[in-house]
């Protein structure tokens, strides 16, 4: 938005930019391009520079904060009515994954099942892998833990 499309040799105006952050972090960097008809500069690239902050990443928490509000509506409210490969993919794949503080899905699928069942019911303790069973706190029934089980070892 520009508070005019006229502007006089030496007059000022100003120019309102909006950037959408969803998804960014950190430095971003993005430019606003300026057409006019001044002789000498036809053109002129306004840098914009910014720091996007993380309200929810930065602090240190424990393992159950992803169990209530804030955090719950991206970690775990989305599993909610859902079961097997859906509701992993909903409440673990944001932890389990390449690159990812837990063992990828292909590691987890090498252990036994009671073990993958114990873990998801309890959590490792020292680590931000919560118990994700309702005695823990956490928001799945044996039976929703019992579909992501056979889901990780049938695939
Ligand atoms: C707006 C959605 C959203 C909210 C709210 C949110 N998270 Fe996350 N969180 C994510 C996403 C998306 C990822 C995966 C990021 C990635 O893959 O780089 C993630 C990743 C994580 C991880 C994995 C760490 C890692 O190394 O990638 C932890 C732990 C975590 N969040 C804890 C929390 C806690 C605790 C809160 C509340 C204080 C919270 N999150 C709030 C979306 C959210
Ligand atoms: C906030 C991150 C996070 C989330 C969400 C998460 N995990 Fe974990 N998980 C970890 C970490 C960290 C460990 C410990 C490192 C490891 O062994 O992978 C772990 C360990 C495990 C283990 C034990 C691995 C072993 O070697 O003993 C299993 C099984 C497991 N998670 C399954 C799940 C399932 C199923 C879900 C979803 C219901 C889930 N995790 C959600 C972070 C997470």
């Amino acid at each position: 938005m520009v508070s005019s499309d006229h502007l006089m040799p030496g007059e000022q105006g100003r120019i309102d930019a909006v950037v959408k952050t969803k998804g960014k972090k950190g430095r971003i960097r993005k430019t606003v391009a300026v057409f006019s008809n001044d002789p000498d500069r036809q053109t002129v690239t306004l840098s914009l520079v910014m720091n996007v902050i993380d309200p929810y990443h930065t602090q240190k928490f424990g393992a159950k904060a992803i169990f209530s509000s804030p955090c719950a509506e991206c970690h775990v409210d989305r599993g909610k009515g859902k079961t097997g490969a859906a509701l992993f993919n909903a409440d673990c794949l944001i932890c389990h994954r390449t690159g990812k503080p837990g063992k990828p899905f292909s590691d987890l699928k090498g252990m036994t099942q009671d073990d993958i069942r114990s873990a998801t019911m309890s959590g490792i303790p020292g680590t931000i892998m919560p118990g994700f069973s309702w005695k823990e706190g956490g928001p799945l029934t044996s039976d929703d833990i019992d579909s992501i089980v056979r889901y990780i070892k049938r695939r």
